[in-house]
């Protein structure tokens, strides 16, 4: 009989950043992975787990609402989301800002990543967003010093696999009872 695999991971990358995430704790705990467009409500079913990898575009988590839709149908399984960012809001404030309802606050677990930023691949809608934010983040006087290259439209890549290992410890926790 195949092995069932009980862990999900669907992600929702548009500039690969949280697609590589995604990848990295596929390997690291045996678990399917889909691009988010590929894997539906019945199929994720099946799952003991389910992760969602959603980067913060801004202050929004992307395609939250794929989750956000579902929630209903699985909600009796352990939900977890990462969201790659570059740190332009508190965790709290992304939290408020995205999810309106307590019982999923409580119910589903969050976990922010550094992401990383390659300024000339950006379409030209999301250069000036971006531009957009950045210029209100320095104006409220709320970029810190690691900041100062997004000022400058130089790429950072923060993505680092060492972050995701506090992901692993409560999701293998979470799954496997232990
Ligand atoms: C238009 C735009 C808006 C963004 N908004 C935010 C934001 O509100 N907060 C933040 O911390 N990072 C923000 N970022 C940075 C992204 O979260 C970061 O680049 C992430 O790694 C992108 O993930 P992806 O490569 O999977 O698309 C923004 C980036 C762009 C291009």
């Amino acid at each position: 009989m195949p092995y069932d695999k009980k862990i999900a991971i669907v992600y929702k990358s548009k500039h690969g950043s949280t697609m590589k995430y995604a990848g990295w704790l596929a390997i690291k705990l045996d678990a399917d992975l889909y691009e988010e467009s590929d894997v539906g409500r019945w199929d994720l079913l099946k799952y003991k787990t389910i992760v969602f990898g959603g980067p913060i575009y801004n202050s929004k988590i992307y395609n939250l609402d794929y989750i956000l839709e579902k929630y209903n149908t699985i909600k009796n399984k352990n939900i977890i989301i990462f969201c790659p960012n570059l740190g332009l809001q508190s965790h709290e404030e992304i939290i408020d800002y995205n999810f309106v309802e307590e019982e999923m606050k409580e119910k589903i677990k969050i976990f922010f990543l550094e992401g990383s930023i390659n300024y000339n691949e950006l379409s030209s809608v999301d250069k000036l967003l971006f531009r957009r934010l950045v210029n209100k983040k320095k104006k409220e006087n709320k970029l810190s010093y690691e900041h100062i290259n997004l000022e400058k439209n130089i790429d950072m890549d923060r993505s680092n696999k060492k972050s995701i290992e506090p992901i692993l410890d409560y999701i293998m926790k979470k799954t496997f009872d232990f």
